[in-house]
């Protein structure tokens, strides 16, 4: 008999806590109705009591998610309990509350200043009060992985006596290796006395690159739900990658006593769709995911895998995706067609202004691309997004002149509140000399982190997707822009995190602080 393995689902809360990543509501919608295609079991949508911006996001996820449970976050507070009830009011699905406390001595000492005895209080209390908003509650112990093992029986069995139904185990600071996290779990099965009531869950987070081989471990000592993210997206290191996980499950079969529920087939545009909107590329050799997943450059193994597949293969590109990318659209494709395909990707559009915008970014894009691919559309959908929330600067003209053996030079103009400004740059390169020009316009003085460019599918006339990290004062915000022409996607992208930059910040982070 295999068991279920519970897949909770962890990007749009945990994965959001990675510096720049965060989504818009609309966003989060389109991830969450991946996330429910690809039949994830719980959705961790946010944090409702950091922001108006989180609570309306995860009230909006579980407004629109019908088959997966939608879960909130909440610290062992009743006001922040009272925010996730809020916002899960009205769902059209299941609920779930997510509630933690601190366990370490490290944390209960110097972030909480609070006694053991003070620490099992307020858990049990929290429990009790987010069941008055539903039955399915779940108790972390947050910096379980460094917490004192008796401690830790004593808080689990006192939350579930009260009606936790999940107990997480968090290696919240990604400390623990495989064969101890594994024995964690075993031992804890074994010593809670009233374990069998609650089902036990691991959320570990990768900072010595272990999250998903102590995951791994954690399941095959009994633990029955497993947190994760889509790429492995989190703060610091990440989280646990859902993709490889659940693949690791169902391709070692003979290893595990059970298994997951999910399509592994929407793996792969999940991942894309993730990558996009986050602006987090997914790296060539990424497992399961990456570019190079599946591919076989050695002769020897091309020859292999033409004669049998298993020679160098122990998976099949299709089952996680692969090569599912279907050409959907082209410059002659009507409105109906487009809506059609955007119906069956989950992008659902409020109003027909918003659909007549898109569809205009469509046929744009049309004229300068034969084929429009899924990967296409998902990201005119992410530009459409952008453009709408951020119109604070806009991108009006660009014009650069790169020729061997003369310093390149952009001249770009740019609408700041409606009003037009005109520069010029020189660089190193057309893509730095495009960014002193738009950095020239708006003084913005934040230091360039991170800038990647990404082909969003095959071929010479494809979209370039760029991302372009900036820095200032300790904030970190990604910019994405996309075109066939990646100097302009480059200038989109930079002008993007720039509108970022601009936006007031007033978010609470919920591992922080004191409680
Ligand atoms: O890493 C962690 O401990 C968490 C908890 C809130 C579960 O994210
Ligand atoms: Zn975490």
């Amino acid at each position: 008999m295999t068991d279920r393995l519970i897949v909770f689902d962890t990007t749009l809360r945990d994965g959001e806590q990675s510096p720049g990543a965060s989504m818009t509501r609309e966003e989060k919608i389109r991830i969450a109705k991946a996330l429910e295609r690809l039949q994830v079991d719980v959705i961790e949508a946010g944090f409702p009591t950091a922001s108006v911006g989180d609570f309306e996001a995860v009230q909006a996820v579980a407004r629109a998610v019908t088959e997966s449970t939608v879960c909130g976050l909440a610290r062992a507070l009743e006001r922040d309990i009272d925010r996730a009830g809020e916002a899960l009011r009205g769902a059209t699905t299941q609920t779930r509350i997510h509630t933690f406390i601190a366990t370490s001595p490290i944390h209960m000492q110097h972030k909480l200043r609070m006694s053991e005895d003070q620490v099992v209080e307020q858990a049990v209390k929290a429990i009790r009060w987010a069941r008055r908003y539903t039955d399915d509650v779940e108790f972390s112990p947050e910096d379980a992985g460094r917490s004192e093992f008796d401690f830790l029986c004593r808080v689990l069995e006192a939350v579930i006596a009260e009606g936790a139904r999940t107990v997480n185990i968090p290696d919240t600071v990604g400390y623990n290796l495989p064969n101890q996290f594994g024995s964690l779990i075993y031992r804890l099965r074994e010593r809670v006395p009233n374990a069998d009531k609650a089902v036990f869950s691991v959320h570990c987070h990768n900072d010595l690159g272990l999250a998903v081989a102590n995951s791994l471990a954690a399941i095959q000592n009994g633990a029955r739900q497993v947190e994760c993210t889509i790429n492995g997206l989190g703060e610091r290191a990440g989280n646990a990658a859902l993709e490889e996980i659940v693949m690791a499950v169902r391709t070692r079969r003979d290893l595990f006593t059970c298994d997951s529920r999910l399509d592994t087939t929407q793996i792969v545009s999940c991942s894309r769709l993730v990558s996009t909107i986050t602006g987090f590329p997914v790296q060539p050799n990424k497992a399961i995911v990456g570019a190079n997943a599946f591919a076989h450059e050695a002769g020897i193994h091309q020859d292999g895998v033409l004669k049998s597949r298993e020679t160098y293969e122990i998976m099949c590109a299709e089952d996680v995706g692969w090569k599912a990318n279907r050409m959907v659209l082209g410059k002659h494709s009507g409105r109906n067609a487009f809506r059609a395909r955007m119906d069956e990707l989950g992008i659902a559009f409020g109003a027909e202004e918003e659909l007549s915008r898109v569809f205009g970014l469509f046929k744009d894009l049309a004229d300068k691309k034969h084929d429009i691919y899924d990967e296409d559309l998902q990201s005119l959908v992410t530009v459409a997004g952008m453009d709408k929330e951020n119109e604070s600067v806009q991108l009006v003209a660009i014009r650069v002149c790169s020729e061997s053996g003369i310093t390149p030079e952009a001249n770009v103009t740019i609408a700041v509140d409606g009003r037009e400004r005109r520069g010029t740059g020189t660089g190193s390169g057309p893509v730095d000399a495009v960014f002193r020009a738009i950095e020239g316009l708006v003084e913005t003085r934040a230091d360039l982190l991170l800038y990647s460019v990404n082909a969003i599918t095959g071929g010479t006339d494809a979209q370039g997707e760029v991302t372009v990290r900036l820095e200032k004062g300790g904030r970190i915000v990604n910019g994405q822009g996309a075109d066939t022409d990646i100097i302009i996607a480059s200038a989109k992208a930079y002008i993007n995190a720039i509108n970022k930059l601009l936006l007031p910040l007033q978010r609470a982070h919920p591992q922080t602080g004191d409680i």
